[in-house]
């Protein structure tokens, strides 16, 4: 049983995170404390006597707030990032007071069962095939090593290898077709499931990140290997997707495995008037997808999603006399991931679904876009700043800094998004893109309207003229630039 203080501890984390959300996060989207600030505040020294748990609640509220990011707050664009929706935090929250293990279905057939549902109908709001098996994740990245897992599997099997009997250091060398502009994550899920550079065959892309069709069409043709074909919906800085349906053909004739990683950009096709950016998406065998991202579900939540069941289970296979499966039981969670002792992260799924519905859904990932589609024209009547993507989703590439030499053109940009985040100002960052540092806006945090959309161009406008201003004030007194500054303008 608890005692009076691990009573307060619940009651008081309860009150605070709902006074956290209310207030709509913390006051700021930046962090206010610095690394050695958080250290002094968290290293209080190992205790040799425990204390009472409301007391030390307490004291982790205080350590923690001043280094709390505001990703739950309107004004965070940083990172394609979600903000934790309050039915997903409150279904957390039980999950952790019920304490279940969703290993195997007779350890929480509550859990197992959760997950059975959210399953179909995460399917049903992607328009995935119904057939397919689901794995409950941490995000996107175990995603794709599930499914490419399965993947290693599958094409082995069909070339006559069983690599769950005879392993990988004599089977038949995989070849993996996959765009220059794959997200990080999945060459670490690759990584980790034993591939390496000379197993690639890297597919060049257009100025979006798309994968160059013609290119990988005569690539493909070259390899008599087992082949798998990772694509991608929803690029890190464009948002742009890969054309599936030319994708998913090349894969049928060449007997490839099509993968796509589609961790926030599979969510269109979940929108009616978007689900034309998808368009043969459903071809694929499998998909990664984050629950975290634009389902708002807290972390961690991602989806591995399966075409072939068999190959999925046969990868995430755990069997053992004391894991009991008896007739009658339901799904049994850890055939489709690679853990046993999990959370059971079905309960915040099911409960943000619930109170998202399909249109909740499609309105917050319409709304997204619509606001970058905004932004983004915005931005592009100020002259020296350069959208460099297509505005399809909700992902901005823009630079401010386009023909200026690397080392400028980065100081540049930091200064600009350091006048932006000044004040507590809109969280913003840097990324390197096509040979430009670019800024990057995700429009993902499940509050941010236009409203917010027009104060965050007020900014960048303002904020991009007074660097362009003294940046070119600097420069005429130093003398002529070496490299003429066309992307920056004086304000009229
Ligand atoms: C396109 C894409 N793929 C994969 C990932 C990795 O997802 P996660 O961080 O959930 O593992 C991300 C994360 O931002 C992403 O944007």
């Amino acid at each position: 049983m608890m005692n009076e203080a691990e009573k307060r501890a619940l009651e008081f984390a309860a009150q605070q995170g709902a006074s956290y959300r209310c207030s709509g996060g913390s006051d700021t989207p930046h962090a206010r404390a610095t690394a050695s600030d958080l250290r002094k505040l968290f290293d209080v020294g190992l205790p040799e006597e425990g204390r009472d748990a409301d007391t030390v609640i307490e004291d982790l509220v205080r350590a923690a707030e001043p280094g709390l990011v505001g990703n739950v707050r309107p004004d965070f664009f940083a990172w394609v990032m979600g903000g934790s929706h309050p039915a997903g935090v409150a279904a957390d929250w039980l999950t952790s007071a019920w304490g279940q293990n969703s290993a195997i279905y007779q350890c929480s057939p509550a859990a197992a069962t959760a997950e059975e549902v959210a399953a179909k109908w995460l399917l049903d709001l992607m328009r995935l095939p119904q057939q397919c098996s689901v794995g409950f994740t941490t995000g996107a990245t175990m995603a794709s090593f599930i499914a490419l897992a399965a993947a290693r599997s599958e094409v082995l099997a069909q070339s006559g290898w069983d690599v769950e009997a005879d392993g990988l250091q004599s089977a038949p060398a995989i070849k993996i077709f996959i765009s220059e502009e794959a997200h990080s994550s999945v060459w670490s899920a690759l990584r980790f499931l034993g591939f390496g550079r000379s197993n690639y065959v890297v597919i060049g892309s257009d100025d979006q990140g798309r994968m160059l069709i013609d290119e990988l069409s005569s690539r493909v043709k070259e390899h008599e290997a087992p082949k798998i074909i990772v694509c991608q919906a929803g690029h890190i800085n464009s948002g742009a997707f890969d054309d599936f349906q030319e994708i998913a053909k090349l894969a049928a004739k060449h007997g490839a495995w099509m993968h796509v990683d589609g961790a926030f950009g599979l969510w269109a096709n979940a929108v009616p008037h978007l689900a034309h950016l998808c368009m043969g998406v459903e071809l694929a065998d499998s998909w990664a997808v984050d629950g975290h991202k634009w389902l708002q579900v807290p972390y961690d939540s991602g989806f591995a999603i399966v075409k072939n069941t068999d190959a999925h289970r046969r990868a995430m296979d755990i069997t053992a006399s004391y894991l009991n499966e008896s007739e009658g039981d339901g799904r049994n969670p850890t055939h489709f991931v690679p853990e046993l002792s999990r959370r059971a992260r079905g309960f915040a799924v099911w409960a943000v679904i619930q109170v998202l519905g399909r249109q909740g859904v499609c309105e917050i990932v319409s709304r997204h876009c619509a606001c970058a589609a905004r932004l983004s024209k915005i931005l592009a009547d100020e002259p020296g700043i350069k959208i460099l993507n297509d505005v399809c989703l909700n992902q901005i590439a823009f630079t401010v800094s386009s023909d200026m030499p690397a080392e400028d053109s980065e100081a540049i940009t930091n200064e600009f998004l350091s006048e932006i985040g000044s004040d507590h100002g809109p969280f913003l960052r840097s990324a390197k893109w096509k040979g430009h540092t670019i800024v990057r806006v995700s429009v993902i945090s499940p509050d941010t309207t236009m409203q917010h959309i027009e104060e965050l161009a007020r900014r960048i406008l303002s904020a991009y003229r007074s660097v362009a201003y003294c940046t070119v004030r600097r420069i005429s007194k130093q003398g002529p630039p070496s490299v003429p500054m066309r992307g920056l303008r004086l304000p009229t």
